[in-house]
């Protein structure tokens, strides 16, 4: 016997189908994805029931193979954790009914685990956490500071009024015809793009740490407009670059406010569009001339993935916390604070 913890994790919330193994919170031991990405693509983004039929067929195998990986038995691990929302209802069903049926029939705890603190939690697989910490959670679905005090303390304190962040980056490319998920290609033509056109930035009220990405698609799609009615075609990488600017500089700035007037140890950057190359470059830049210690995890840990729910499930099982079998998938789960 050995007092390391392993735990499996499940993820399942959107269109990922995976599964993974954590050593004591902080060492990936396997990490399996199955991406229905190329599925997606055919449909210009995600079908609920399209995505729930993928997990059904992916989910054994994803779970499996994270085990084959970690060489590890059922009976080796010390809990399964999953993503018990927010998400998909059908979606998170299947990876919920998935770890209930492998915890029952392996006689292991099951701990449920918000699928935004899994992508916090991502980091911990990269540094220790230092409190008090902000976060930047920028996903497809979700765009958020929070102000972390200890482990499952959770803060918000700022959040998008409308559209999340890559949620304006899959509708803008969807406005530029590139395929879905467009985060990734605008970011790569903005990267190579020769000029950029000035959008507006959403600041809100001065002291307001909310976002709003809304009235910025929608200046993209006026310009695009007006061009189309004098006959002229937009420069796709132009848009790309002057959407991307507006995006990075509004999330730079508001977290850079929060990190002062919080007086952080550490920021973090989570979610898929924390992968994006130009939001990373200006927040590892602005906090380095700050003095500020800012941490981002590499780029497949920031899109979803198993290994950030094991390490943020791991935190909880350390922390005492345990789930049963009556859990179900919660879509509108709230990232509320876990009870120690
Ligand atoms: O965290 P995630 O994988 O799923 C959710 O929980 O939503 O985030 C997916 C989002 C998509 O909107 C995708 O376009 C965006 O992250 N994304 C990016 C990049 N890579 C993924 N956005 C901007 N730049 C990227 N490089
Ligand atoms: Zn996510």
């Amino acid at each position: 016997m050995t007092n390391d913890i392993y735990i499996l994790g499940i993820e399942t919330s959107c269109d990922e189908t995976a599964a993974s193994v954590v050593k004591n919170g902080t060492e990936i031991i396997s990490n399996v994805v199955a991406s229905q990405i190329i599925s997606q693509k055919r449909f210009g983004g995600v079908v609920p029931e399209i995505a729930s039929r993928h997990h059904v067929e992916q989910i054994t195998l994803v779970i499996e193979e994270a085990l084959a990986n970690a060489e590890l038995k059922p009976a080796e691990l010390d809990a399964v954790a999953v993503t018990e929302g927010p998400g998909l209802v059908g979606a998170l069903l299947i990876g919920v009914n998935a770890a209930k049926a492998f915890a029952f029939a392996n006689n292991l705890p099951i701990i449920g685990v918000h699928h935004i603190a899994g992508h916090i939690y991502a980091n911990a697989l990269m540094q220790p956490m230092e409190f008090p910490l902000l976060a930047l959670i920028v996903s497809g679905g979700h765009t958020e500071l929070v102000i972390m005090e200890g482990h499952g303390s959770f803060k918000l304190i700022g959040e998008t009024r409308d559209d999340a962040a890559g949620e304006a980056y899959d509708k803008v490319a969807r406005v530029l015809g590139l395929p879905y998920p467009g985060g990734p290609q605008i970011d790569k033509l903005a990267a190579e793009s020769d000029g950029q056109i000035e959008f507006p930035r959403a600041w809100l009220e001065q002291d307001s740490y909310d976002f709003s990405f809304s009235g910025l698609k929608s200046s993209v799609i006026n310009y695009k407009h007006n061009l189309a009615q004098r006959g002229e075609a937009v420069n796709p990488a132009h848009v790309a670059a002057g959407f991307q600017a507006s995006v990075v500089e509004v999330l730079t700035v508001k977290a850079l406010k929060a990190a002062k007037e919080f007086g952080v140890k550490q920021v973090i950057a989570a979610g898929g569009v924390a992968a994006n190359k130009g939001l990373r470059a200006s927040l590892e830049e602005t906090f380095q001339n700050e003095g500020i210690p800012f941490y981002v995890p590499p780029i497949a840990l920031c899109t979803d993935n198993a290994a950030m729910i094991a390490a943020a499930g791991s935190a909880m099982f350390i922390d005492g916390i345990r789930g049963n079998l009556t859990m179900n998938g919660k879509p509108g789960m709230p990232l509320s604070s876990w009870n120690k």
